[in-house]
């Protein structure tokens, strides 16, 4: 059957393209144009003293940590090993050994309670990964590096950049990193930030996004010529992607609110799935930034069979990272797939649902549908699929041809 409900379908907002043609009639598509100020101010009124940088992605915001800190070889790093690659390789790639630590099965969260063992002389910083957006244990985390005189660079990469206050995540450590992948809440095809939480950094960093130049001060007006003053790359984000990005900030409590929704109607859905014991839901009970749905079945096989179940119904579900540790590259730094059995469990039994901006409610309803039939294996209600797909609104994204008629006129 074909992609009916796909896992993913980027948030449009719709006035995307009048930005994006703007900044192209503008004549200023580089970075660090009209609509890069735009963006990082929106999101600068919902930081306390924090300054935020916008970068092509995550992955590039995490290097800009790694540099400016001055990472390389001889110094560790501590990830959680059940993590998207980029949280390891952001310092790998620069000579630094990543040092992998376990998650906890309740949260997926790094396990805080392991880092003292992980510590030596050689550790730099922590990264923990805000898994699904659900809070790291921040409080421990910053006692454990306060006391040995540790930095923590948070992966914010599922969070809510658009959260105010408390509930930011990405504010407790030296840096945040953030994304915009085209999965993300709010984005812009591939894109990020880097919030920079002491201003000891907010130079170099400057220097760093702007290939270890001082443009940004040339850019200001404070000096009249700019040259190279320290290592860095080509991480600014183009203005033609701010563009799109800013639609999404002009709209953040529709997207917001329409996310909790759907995290709300799965959470309603499968309540009763839950009391029955088929499956565990580390996202019930938590607050989170509602990114994804996520559950744990009892093993590797029955998550293959749900996945390729939903699948010949026109549902894609997914799994998600394999631990780095169990990588080839985890192994060559000599890790065994057993020594982080956290990691290695739930990596084998995770489902994430389809979980998209505009998804309605019926689909919502399908997935849980599709889902309920695997585990009851009652399949009699399964041409209830069909006919609701059949049924479902016609969709109202945009197609060129509409799109190309509204201009013309
Ligand atoms: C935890 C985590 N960190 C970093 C990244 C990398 O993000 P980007 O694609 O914006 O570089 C991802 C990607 O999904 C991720 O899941």
């Amino acid at each position: 059957m074909t992609e009916l409900i796909p896992f993913n379908k980027p948030t449009l907002t719709g006035r995307e393209l009048l930005y994006m043609a703007d900044a192209i009639l503008a004549g200023q598509t580089a970075g660090q144009g009209k609509y890069t100020k735009m963006c990082e101010e929106s999101i600068r009124a919902r930081l306390k003293n924090s300054t935020i940088m916008l970068t092509n992605s995550c992955t590039s915001a995490l290097e800009m940590a790694s540099l400016a800190l001055g990472l390389g070889p001889g110094d560790e790093v501590i990830v959680p090993s059940y993590t998207f690659v980029s949280t390891a390789n952001s310092f790998y790639k620069f000579g630094v050994k990543p040092v992998f630590c376990d998650v906890r099965r309740e949260d997926l969260n790094l396990d805080v309670d392991m880092i003292e063992s992980l510590i030596t002389q050689r550790t730099k910083a922590v990264v923990p990964v805000h898994y699904a957006g659900v809070p790291v244990d921040m409080e421990s985390l910053t006692r454990v590096c306060e006391e040995k005189n540790i930095h923590i660079i948070e992966d914010a990469a599922h969070c809510d950049i658009t959260a105010s206050g408390e509930t930011l995540l990405g504010m407790r450590g030296a840096f945040g990193a953030f994304s915009f992948h085209e999965t993300k809440n709010f984005n812009c095809g591939e894109g990020g930030a880097l919030i920079v939480n002491q201003d000891e950094y907010v130079n170099a960093c400057e220097a760093i996004r702007e290939k270890g130049t001082n443009r940004s001060r040339f850019l200001k007006g404070d000096i009249d010529k700019y040259t190279w003053v320290s290592a860095g790359s080509s991480y600014v984000m183009s203005d033609l992607l701010a563009a799109f990005l800013y639609s999404q900030l002009e709209d953040i409590e529709m997207i917001r609110n329409k996310r909790r929704r759907i995290l709300d109607l799965y959470k309603s859905e499968f309540a009763d799935l839950l009391q029955s014991g088929k499956f565990e839901c580390p996202i019930f009970g938590k607050e989170s930034s509602a990114h994804m749905f996520y559950f744990l079945v009892e093993n590797n096989v029955v998550r293959d069979n749900l996945i390729k179940f939903l699948r010949k119904y026109g549902i894609y579900a997914v799994f998600h990272y394999v631990p780095l540790h169990a990588s080839e590259v985890g192994r060559e730094l000599g890790y065994m797939p057993s020594d982080l059995p956290v990691s290695l469990d739930v990596s084998g039994r995770l489902v994430r649902l389809p979980f998209f901006f505009n998804m309605t409610e019926e689909e919502i309803r399908l997935v849980a549908l599709g889902v309920r039939c695997f585990f009851s294996g009652d399949t009699s209600q399964l041409s209830d699929i069909t006919k609701c797909h059949e049924a479902l609104p016609v969709s109202t994204t945009p197609t060129i041809e509409r799109l190309a008629a509204n201009s013309a006129t």
